[in-house]
C-alpha cells in the first residue's frame, strides 16, 4: 500500500497530497491493484513492451492480435504463424509479473480461432473480444484461468451475447463498454455517435444493469477517459473499471512509429475526424488523424487497389477468405491492413501510414513512461 505523500508548510505542519485510492479490480478471482485496464491498440501499438509495463504497474497489460503473425515474424527473424505469434506475445507481456492478456478483434475473422487458442496455451489472463460480437469465443478451446471478456456499446448486445455464451455455459468474466469517444473502430453508425443517449455515462446505467442480471459481472468502460478524475467520476457512477487507449499510445513503452506518436503531440480537436466514405473496410466508423497521409491520399483516391495482407477478409460463397470492399474500391474503403502496418513501422517505404486515435488525442502533449501515466492516473501524482 502507497504511503500518503506529505510535506511541511511554513510552520512545520504536515500538508497531505494523497488522492483517494482507486478501488482494486477482481476479474474471475484475480485482482488489478488499480482497476485499469490498457486497451489492446492494433495493428503494433500495444505489443508487449507495453502490455508488461503496465502489469508490472498493477493494471491489465493487453497486446493487440491485428497482424501479429507479420510483426512478431519481423522481429524474430523468421517466419511464425497466427497461433505462434499470439502465444509468444502474451508470454512475454505476463514475464515481468502482474496481469496481462490479449485484444483480439472479431473482424479478423480468418485468424480469430488460431489467436484465441496462441492466448489460452500461453496462460493468457484476459482475451478481450470485439469490433463485432464475439458469439462463438468461448466455444473455440475451455478457457481454464483465461478471463472472457466482450466488447460493447449497448445493453443489448450484451444481452445477446449473454444468451449465446448461456448456450455454451459461460457468463463473461467481465465486459467492456465503449463509448463513442474511443480510438479505433467504433460501435456505433454515423449518425449514432453524437447523440446525448451515447454519452458513456448514458450507456453505463442499463449495461450495468444487464451485467448484474446475467450475473453481476464487472463493467469496464472505454472511450474518453483522460485523468484519475474521470476514473473516479465512473466508478462513482458504478463503473468498476476503466479501458484507456489513447493515454497509453502516447508512451515511451507504445510500439507505435515516431512519426505516428509526433501526429498524436501536434493534434488539434479539430484534426481528429471520424473516417467513413472513405473508411474502413469493416464497415464500421474508424476514427484517425486527418492528416494521416493514407487517410489524406484515400480522400483523392490515389492507392490503387492492391490486397496483399488479408488480414480482414471475409469468406465468399465458395467458402473462401476472398472478399473485402478495399480489395476492388478506392473511392470509399481504405488499405486498413497497410495503413496500420506502415504507422507501427513495419511496411514504412511502401505504403502510407494511418493514424488512429480517441478524441482525446488532442489533449496529449508529450510521451511519457508508462509508470509515470500510472503513477498520475492512480491519484500518486498530479
Ligand atoms: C491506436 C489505437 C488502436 C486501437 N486498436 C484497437 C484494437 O485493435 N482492438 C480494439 O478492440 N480496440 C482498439 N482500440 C480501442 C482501445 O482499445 C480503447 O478501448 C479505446 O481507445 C478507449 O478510448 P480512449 O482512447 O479514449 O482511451 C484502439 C485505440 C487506439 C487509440
Ligand atoms: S484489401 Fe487491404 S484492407 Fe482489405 S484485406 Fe486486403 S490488405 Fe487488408
Amino acid at each position: 500500500m502507497s504511503l500518503p505523500r506529505t510535506e511541511n508548510n511554513s510552520s512545520g505542519a504536515a500538508l497531505s497530497h494523497q488522492k483517494p485510492q482507486l478501488p482494486q479490480l477482481v476479474i474471475k478471482g484475480k485482482t488489478l491493484k488499480v482497476p485499469i485496464v490498457q486497451g489492446g491498440m492494433g495493428v503494433g501499438v500495444s505489443l508487449f513492451p507495453l502490455a508488461s509495463a503496465v502489469a508490472s504497474e498493477g493494471g491489465l497489460g493487453i497486446v493487440s492480435s491485428a497482424c501479429l503473425d507479420r510483426l512478431v515474424s519481423k522481429r524474430l527473424g523468421k517466419r511464425i504463424g497466427t497461433y505462434d505469434a499470439a502465444y509468444e506475445e502474451v508470454a512475454r507481456a505476463k514475464s515481468l509479473g502482474g496481469l496481462a492478456g490479449i485484444n483480439i478483434m472479431v473482424a479478423l475473422v480468418k485468424d480469430y480461432p488460431d489467436s484465441v487458442k496462441g492466448a489460452l496455451d500461453a496462460g493468457a489472463d484476459a482475451i478481450i473480444s470485439g469490433a463485432g460480437l464475439p458469439l462463438s469465443l468461448p466455444a473455440i478451446q475451455a478457457p481454464k484461468d483465461t478471463a472472457l471478456i466482450p466488447i460493447v456499446s449497448s445493453a443489448r448486445a450484451l444481452e445477446i451475447i449473454c444468451k449465446k455464451w448461456e448456450k455454451l455455459r459461460y457468463r463473461p468474466d467481465a465486459v467492456v463498454l465503449e463509448g463513442p469517444l474511443a480510438g479505433g473502430h467504433l460501435g456505433f453508425r454515423m449518425d449514432q455517435i453524437d447523440l446525448d443517449s451515447n454519452k458513456l455515462e448514458n450507456l453505463l446505467p442499463p449495461v450495468k444493469e444487464m451485467a448484474i442480471k446475467m450475473g453481476n459481472f464487472p463493467v469496464i468502460v472505454a472511450g474518453g477517459i483522460y485523468t484519475y478524475e474521470d476514473i473516479m467520476r465512473f466508478v462513482a457512477m458504478g463503473a468498476d473499471g476503466v479501458q484507456m487507449g489513447t493515454r497509453f499510445l502516447a508512451t515511451e513503452e507504445s510500439s507505435a512509429s515516431a512519426e505516428y506518436k509526433q501526429a498524436v503531440i501536434q493534434a488539434e480537436d479539430d484534426d481528429i475526424v471520424v473516417a467513413h466514405r472513405p473508411g474502413s473496410p469493416c464497415g464500421l466508423p474508424f476514427r484517425v488523424i486527418r492528416h494521416s497521409p493514407m487517410y489524406e491520399s484515400s480522400l483523392k483516391a490515389l492507392r490503387k487497389p492492391k490486397c496483399d495482407k488479408g488480414y480482414v477478409l471475409l469468406k465468399d460463397a465458395e467458402g473462401k477468405f476472398s472478399v473485402c470492399p478495399a480489395k476492388v474500391d478506392n473511392k470509399d474503403y481504405f488499405c486498413i491492413c497497410n495503413g496500420l502496418l506502415s504507422s507501427a513501422g513495419y511496411n514504412r517505404t511502401e505504403e502510407e501510414p494511418l493514424y488512429t486515435v480517441g478524441t482525446n488525442a488532442s489533449r496529449i502533449g508529450g510521451i511519457v513512461s508508462v509508470k509515470a501515466l500510472m503513477d498520475e492516473l492512480s491519484g500518486k501524482s498530479i
